[in-house]
């Protein structure tokens, strides 16, 4: 090994790499290398600094539990989220557009019938939401699984709410024979970012914008289809154009139409587009659990 230098310690670290037999681990692992060690020259970052930010993440780390992702939470904030979502959406320009998991999700929400609401107890007006899961030339994918998740009217999940065990504002649907979902909801409303954890002093440091617009989360899988994480938002939402994690897209952007007689419920219509897995990508979820990504690549 050469005497190490600031500039030429980077190769070095890269050349420990050279029995990386997964070729895109290592694609992966020295351009993440390269990129860290250069920011690091490029600012100057001190031995202080750094034991600050090795700080920042141990807090973002316990900040995760059961109810919360802290790490998905920071990756929303950063853009980075957005930045893997759009290079994927490009990809599959034919599916529909995809949108932020966020923090929120939880795995084995209620599965219910067709229609059955997921708003049970809410004081807002009903709002159907439904439609069609298609494949790219518009076959209807039966027996796809939609998992919806979102708000209630007063803009809290379940989870932030005085029974954060319990199930809420979240369940899970199949599509049937044509494709067809039906969820009875009612509007979310949009709300804050989680601040009190360390995303939330970062943002009072960066004195950031901290509000989403409404939306509603849909994560659906078909079998042989890429899983599509996505959210619709609702038009109008005054914070629509300055979301703080990047989340939105125009053909995400959907009307609440109201009733078209009395008693009837408001109406979101919205059909989905599930496009197929390019040779080679990633079969790990976008919905799995990250406390358990690593326990399944060790089995
Ligand atoms: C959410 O939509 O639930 C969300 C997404 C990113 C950050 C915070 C919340
Ligand atoms: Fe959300």
């Amino acid at each position: 090994m050469p005497e190490l230098t600031a500039q030429n310690i980077t190769d070095v670290v890269v050349e420990t790499l050279k029995d990386t037999s997964d070729p895109r681990l290592k694609e992966i692992m020295t351009s993440l290398l390269r990129h860290m060690h250069e920011f690091a020259r490029e600012v100057k970052l001190t031995p202080g600094e750094w034991i600050q930010g090795i700080g920042f993440l141990t807090a973002v780390g316990q900040k995760c539990s059961a109810h919360r992702q802290e790490f998905i939470l920071l990756s929303d904030v950063l853009g980075l989220s957005a930045l893997v979502n759009l290079m994927y959406s490009e990809k599959a320009a034919s599916g529909t557009a995809t949108s932020l998991l966020g923090p929120f999700f939880r795995e084995n929400a209620p599965v219910l019938k067709p229609g059955e609401t997921i708003a049970a107890g809410d004081p807002a007006p009903p709002v159907l939401m439904s439609g069609r899961v298609t494949d790219e030339e518009g076959k209807p994918v039966e027996g796809a699984l939609i998992d919806i998740w979102q708000t209630s009217s007063s803009g809290l999940y379940d989870i932030q709410g005085p029974a954060p065990d319990e199930m809420s504002y979240r369940g899970r649907f199949q599509t049937g024979k044509d494709g067809r979902y039906e969820v009875m909801t009612v509007k979310p409303l949009g709300y804050s970012i989680p601040i009190d954890g360390p995303v939330g002093m970062m943002f009072d440091a960066l004195k950031r914008p901290i509000m989403r617009p409404a939306h509603i989360h849909v994560l659906i899988s078909g079998e042989g289809y890429r899983e599509l994480a996505t959210a619709l938002y609702m038009a109008g939402d005054p914070n629509i154009d300055s979301d703080a994690v990047f989340g939105v897209s125009s053909s995400l952007v959907v009307d609440v139409e109201p009733p078209e007689r009395s008693g009837a419920p408001h109406r979101i219509r919205y059909d989905f587009t599930l496009t197929r897995p390019q040779p080679g990508e990633s079969s790990v979820r976008v919905g799995a659990d990250p406390s358990k990504v690593m326990a399944a690549a060790a089995e």
